[in-house]
């Protein structure tokens, strides 16, 4: 990390020929609790030590002025022309934040900022969430503005919502934001309430591996299973009118009106309301330090994910059915939206070094493809490094 830090430093100097003030803010995993954030539900993810750092300084120009150091792009525009989408794509990310900030009324004048990390793109780790909860965060210590951190959260989620065009929930952007070292965090993504469980990695590995697929499917089939919740929600409410999202439904009572809905409808219902209900008994797990319980709702979900939500793929479910059969794996799934991207095991540390040489042979061998392994750990949210000192 020091040295994406000094990379950041030195390339605001040469750019900007001033100081600046610095702000990590990390990708995340998601342990268990795929695709609940928009339903109402429950998941439990926690911020890498993977990150995007930020130098970011006010400038008496009259524009945001971007540099990408990993793409070496840079972004401007002056503060008083309307946004647009960019084709570049990542300044979108940053341009959906200050339009989030303009919607509220907030006045600020023109900034300079560079940002440089180590969050694979577009692997499901939410670069894109660090990128927004970054900027974000650096301007509310800029400009000093108090925003609470789950009104930061909702902007950073609108900002991609509204500007990118990506439906997403809102746990990306929570837990980017709020993380905390050693510790999975519970996020009720109705209440925004939210409670810390220990994970301090003792004896376990949190392994990702990447598939390196990367698919524009993923996207539009994203939104296609909201609106498929959304259309369970309209029919079970029916008969229901307390029924506001998938997390007010029990199983017995999707069970009860199965013949009510076509379906595809109900297997991506059932799939919500077991993974909600999953999340909870995980939850209890690490309370109760039950890695082998913890570890087989972790493969439950993954066949919730393949077989109803369906939104797995081949090579998704040959690493999950791969690293099954390797010891010392207490459990595997996809994470983050789906066909492509990584899937997450959790791993006994002792077998890490087997686990990693094992899964790439065995799936080299049947998928005929490289994939990447990265071993992580529970840190901490977006946070200021270092304040701006005045030369
Ligand atoms: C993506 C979205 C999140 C969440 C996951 C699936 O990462 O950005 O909001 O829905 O997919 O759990």
């Amino acid at each position: 990390m020091n040295e994406i830090f000094e990379k950041v430093e030195r390339t605001f100097l040469s750019k900007f020929g001033k100081t600046c003030l610095f702000v990590q803010s990390p990708g995340r995993v998601n342990l268990i609790g795929g695709h609940t954030d928009y339903n109402d539900g429950f998941t439990l993810p926690l911020a890498i030590d993977k990150s995007i750092i930020f130098g970011i300084s006010g400038n008496s120009v009259g524009k945001y002025r971007f540099y990408a150091v990993d793409k070496e792009e840079s972004y401007e525009l002056d503060i008083n022309q309307p946004l647009e989408k960019s084709e570049k794509g990542w300044p979108n990310y940053l341009l959906g934040v200050i339009d989030q900030l303009h919607n509220r009324n907030y006045q600020f004048d023109g900034f300079d900022c560079v940002f440089a990390g180590d969050i694979p793109m577009g692997a499901g780790m939410s670069s894109s969430a660090a990128l927004e909860g970054g900027l974000l965060f650096g301007l509310t210590q800029l400009f000093e503005w108090n925003i609470p951190p789950v009104e930061l959260a909702r902007i950073a989620q609108q900002a991609e919502n509204e500007f990118v065009g990506v439906q997403c929930g809102i746990m990306d952007q929570f837990i980017s934001l709020n993380g905390k070292e050693k510790k999975a965090m519970k996020l009720d993504c109705r209440s925004l309430d939210y409670e810390f469980y220990p994970f301090d990695n003792n004896g376990i590995a949190i392994v990702l591996c990447d598939t390196q697929i990367r698919h524009e499917l993923a996207s539009s089939e994203y939104n296609v299973r909201r609106q498929q919740c959304e259309e369970g929600v309209e029919v079970l409410k029916s008969y229901d009118s307390d029924i506001r999202s998938l997390r007010d439904v029990s199983i017995g009572f999707l069970k009860e009106h199965r013949d009510d809905l076509d379906p595809v409808i109900f297997k991506r219902c059932k799939y919500i309301v077991e993974e909600n209900d999953r999340v909870l008994q995980a939850c209890e797990d690490l309370q109760n330090h039950d890695w082998a319980a913890f570890g087989q709702r972790i493969f439950a979900s993954h066949a919730g994910l393949r077989d109803e939500y369906e939104v797995s793929s081949r090579e998704l479910d040959t690493l999950v059915e791969v690293a099954h059969h390797i010891d010392g794996v207490l459990g595997a799934r996809m994470m983050g939206g789906g066909f492509g991207g990584c899937t997450i095991n959790i791993v006994q540390e002792s077998a890490y070094e087997e686990f990693s040489e094992q899964i790439q042979k065995e799936y080299a061998n049947r998928i005929e493809q490289e994939i990447k392994i990265y071993k992580t750990k529970a840190s901490g949210g977006t946070h200021l490094i270092k304040e701006s000192v005045e030369s």
